[in-house]
């Protein structure tokens, strides 16, 4: 399927790594120009060396503040003329009960869910408004969905991730911005490989019995890939999926145990 994205430009933060990685990668080869952005030069380089292949440009910008989600819209738009399609994808996942997580931890992560997207949502709808559309995804992890109590920081970050998605895709969809969430579980990434970690050292499971107890409980039986997740930004990005709405969309081999 031909999905017309030739031309475009995407601009997508935490695009350095894992899903964000794979997103720009896909969109590029695509025909978009990608703008991408995080907070460390290192893994911006790598990144950009990687996406040698397609039109990219790199930020460093920290999603939790906003002036440089402001810098970063000017940069993006200076360097490309134009932004078709925002990707929010820049966060990490915050394990751990209510006594484990600091007020203050919570504030960090909601910042960078909720506020980052936010920030970046009003300085680019006007843009988009101007050039009579565009498409905002954000990338939601599923414990907004199904609440998990080793999970609770991210469970109420994610919840308030799909309130913000709604609400803004009924404000913008007049205007022909179309927003929607495409929410992962169980991708291979950076992160995750982290979360297995954090998993060896507190449950006393090792790397390979964690990752296959993990992959055991998707019904497709095995992890998924970045590539997935980047599969389904690029189709809700493209004019394929003109009547997909304020949707979220699960990517996670069936998975999720939610039927809403
Ligand atoms: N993998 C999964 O199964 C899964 C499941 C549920 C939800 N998710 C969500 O999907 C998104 C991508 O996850 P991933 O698995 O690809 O993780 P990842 O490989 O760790 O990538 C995270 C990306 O976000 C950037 N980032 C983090 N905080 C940032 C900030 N404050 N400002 C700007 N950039 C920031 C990181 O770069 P720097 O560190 O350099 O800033 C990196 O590029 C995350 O929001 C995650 O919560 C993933």
């Amino acid at each position: 399927m031909d999905l017309r994205l030739t031309g475009k430009t995407a601009l997508i933060t935490g695009g350095t790594s894992g899903i964000g990685l794979a997103i720009a990668r896909r969109l590029g080869q695509e025909g978009c120009r990608v703008a991408i952005c995080g907070r460390s030069k290192a893994k911006l380089d790598a990144a950009l060396a990687d996406l040698s292949a397609v039109t990219a440009k790199g930020f460093i910008a920290d999603v939790c503040k906003p002036a440089d989600v402001a810098a970063l819209v000017d940069d993006a738009i200076k360097t490309f003329g134009r932004i078709d399609i925002v990707v929010s994808n820049a966060g990490t996942h915050l394990s751990g009960r209510i006594d484990q997580v600091a007020g203050d931890d919570l504030v960090r992560h909601f910042q960078t869910k909720v506020v980052g997207p936010w920030e970046l949502a009003r300085r680019v709808a006007p843009k988009m408004r101007e050039q009579g559309g565009g498409r905002i995804i954000i990338i939601i992890g599923q414990t907004g969905k199904v609440p998990q109590a080793d999970a609770i920081a991210s469970t109420v970050t994610n919840a308030a991730q799909h309130a913000f998605v709604k609400s803004l895709s009924d404000e913008l969809a007049p205007a022909n911005i179309l927003v929607n969430a495409v929410c992962p579980s169980r991708i291979k990434s950076p992160l995750t490989e982290g979360m297995t970690l954090h998993n060896e050292i507190y449950l006393g499971r090792s790397l390979e019995q964690q990752q296959s107890k993990w992959g055991a409980e998707v019904p497709l039986g095995r992890w998924g890939a970045p590539e997935d997740i980047a599969n389904a930004v690029a189709f809700l990005a493209s004019d394929r999926a003109g009547f997909i709405c304020g949707a979220n969309i699960d990517v996670d081999g069936g998975h999720q145990r939610s039927i809403f």
